[in-house]
């Protein structure tokens, strides 16, 4: 078996309480990682660190009040020093029709899906700068690829963090630091749970592999996207949707 060793290396994951984020830092933390869970609610962060690893570390951070993300992030740097490896997993859908969508319902989720990942990879950068080493993965979706009624929003979200991707990794390239994104399908996690029995049924006709995905499966090619078996790819999406798309 392939060993992924990312000993030395402090790993930041948005929105890490739970589902992909929370998978992503569980395999980050095998791999010898010092992860960072962060989340709304620090108390529940901070119990999902001590779950994960003695030397984890949970901290509150609500990426969609950004005086937050910078002082969460300031005070993680006094404390521990800068990340090495940062995952902006966290993000919200708010769906709706387009003819019911309200402007608020359009920034909210521009706010925590795109400004907050903007502020906060802005703050993590400085120290992948100074160090010539850093890995930024950002999560975004298949439906910023192929649309998605009543997800104007949202997909419209998930489309520009491919943008932002992309040129973030020509920008830092020259410094060692690569810029990537992964596009997952349908994943089993709290996100989508709420679909109903028929709106599943109808995803999996579309599924050639005939399941949905777990979020392990999204965490393992993070973990990967870590590692030195990476190191030459920058700019590039990962789809991974059981063949949907
Ligand atoms: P989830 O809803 O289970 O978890 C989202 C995480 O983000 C939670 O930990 C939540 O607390 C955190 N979060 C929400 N608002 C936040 C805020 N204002 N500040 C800080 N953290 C906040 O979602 P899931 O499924 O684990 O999704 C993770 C990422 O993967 C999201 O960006 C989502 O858009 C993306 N994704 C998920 C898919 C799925 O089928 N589950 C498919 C494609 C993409």
């Amino acid at each position: 078996m392939l060993c992924i060793d990312l000993k030395d290396k402090k790993a930041l994951i948005t929105g890490s309480t739970r589902g992909i984020g929370k998978a992503v830092a569980e395999f980050l933390a095998k791999a010898g990682a010092q992860v960072v869970i962060t989340g709304r609610d620090e108390r529940k962060a901070q119990e999902v660190a001590s779950s994960i690893s003695p030397s984890a570390v949970g901290i509150g951070m609500d990426l969609s009040d950004l005086d937050s993300v910078k002082s969460a992030y300031e005070d993680l740097e006094r404390k521990l020093g800068s990340v090495d490896i940062l995952v902006n997993n966290a993000g919200i859908t708010k769906d709706k029709l387009f003819l019911r969508m309200s402007l608020e319902d359009w920034e909210e989720v521009i706010k925590v899906n795109l400004t907050g990942t903007f502020l906060l990879t802005s703050l993590a950068v400085k120290g992948m700068v100074k160090r010539r080493w850093g890995r930024i993965i950002n999560i975004s979706s298949v439906v910023g690829f192929t649309g998605n009624v009543g997800q104007v929003n949202y997909s419209a979200t998930k489309s520009a963090l491919v943008g932002f991707t992309k040129s973030l990794a020509k920008e830092l390239a020259s410094r060692n630091i690569t810029v990537n994104a992964i596009a997952p399908g349908f994943i089993e996690t709290d996100m989508t749970s709420s679909l109903s029995e028929e709106i599943r049924k109808e995803y999996l006709k579309n599924i050639p592999l005939q399941r949905f995905g777990t979020p392990e499966d999204v965490a393992g090619i993070v973990a990967f996207l870590c590692s030195p078996m990476a190191d030459y790819i920058t700019g590039e999406v990962i789809h991974i949707n059981g063949g949907m798309f």
